[in-house]
């Protein structure tokens, strides 16, 4: 394979300010400076994976904008493939996020050009897909793209779903996956209230009866857990003090894929992504977050 992994998904410029405590309907409060961060889950991803040292590539849709330029230069110089980057059509993806004291985040998201990738865009990369070991997604950009990216897996690939923001998913998409990672709000949203049962270990193991080859649970500083059909396991945390929590998940997802990739069982990749995205709360920013492999062992 020339990729470990082929990453389609959003990148959005990451419109940042700090604040002591979020506004209220009607309220207005005073923040920090603005900071404009390179983001977006699948631009957070392909950034999170390549700093690891894996071969990745971007298959995504920014503006022919300031901004456009911004994310294709922070995946230029983390090491990513960005062939794959389509330009034009709309304006590059926006994200407007806070981050409180405790290192929490809240985001809105407008989607702009990443609404625009589309499933002739996948068809038209289907080079890119027989080149990748892995393929992951996230949900910043059509479902019905996302269904494209289904259908389009070389066989003897693998594909790694994040599906965030959540919605409900076809069988065909969860059937593909392996795994679908999640995390406490993600898995209620997919389960549905009343059905998500009370501990995460029941969230597990009802996710993975609709239908993916396995689950991941993530629980931020409580760790997470893997499901298969070979039961359930719990994976550590490690105790870090967060500064910013903004794309440590994505850091998760992209670390697990690449791991799972190399041929690493599932929960030991788990345990290596938990390491990667404790790295990643540490510091401020998404992508400027993200840590080496050498950074990692060093933890
Ligand atoms: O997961 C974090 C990301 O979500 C941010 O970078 C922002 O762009 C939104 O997509
Ligand atoms: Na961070």
């Amino acid at each position: 394979n020339d990729y470990d992994l082929l990453v389609v998904g959003s990148a959005n410029a990451d419109l940042v300010i700090g604040v002591e405590r979020r506004p209220g309907p009607g309220e207005t409060v005073l923040g920090s400076d603005l900071a404009v961060h390179p983001g977006g889950k699948g631009g957070n991803q392909a950034v999170a994976a390549a700093r690891l040292g894996a071969r990745t590539a971007l298959l995504a849709r920014v503006g022919d904008d300031a901004h456009g330029r911004l994310l294709l230069d922070a995946q230029r110089a983390a090491g990513v493939d960005t062939a794959g980057v389509l330009v034009g059509g709309a304006p590059t993806g926006v994200a407007l996020i806070t981050v409180d004291p405790s290192g929490d985040n809240s985001i809105v998201v407008s989607p702009g050009a990443n609404g625009r990738l589309t499933p002739g865009d996948i068809r038209a990369a289907a080079g890119l897909f027989r080149a990748s070991r892995v393929v992951s997604a996230q949900l910043e950009i059509p479902l019905e793209t996302v269904v494209e990216v289904v259908r389009g897996l070389s066989p003897g690939s693998r594909f790694v779903l994040n599906p965030s923001p959540p919605r409900p998913l076809p069988a065909e998409v969860l059937a593909a996956c392996d795994p679908l990672i999640v995390n406490e709000h993600e898995a209620k949203v997919l389960l549905g209230e009343g059905r998500a049962g009370v501990a995460p270990e029941d969230w597990a193991r009802s996710l993975l009866a609709e239908g993916p080859r396995s689950v991941v649970v993530t629980l931020g500083a409580a760790g997470a857990l893997v499901a298969s059909p070979a039961g359930v396991a719990r994976v550590p945390s490690v105790r870090v003090a967060a500064v910013d929590t903004t794309g440590a998940g994505d850091a998760f997802a992209a670390a697990l894929a690449w791991r799972l990739g190399a041929g690493e069982p599932l929960a030991e990749a788990a345990a290596y992504a938990a390491r990667v995205g404790a790295v990643a709360v540490t510091r401020a920013g998404a992508q400027e977050s993200y840590p080496t492999a050498a950074e990692v062992a060093a933890l």
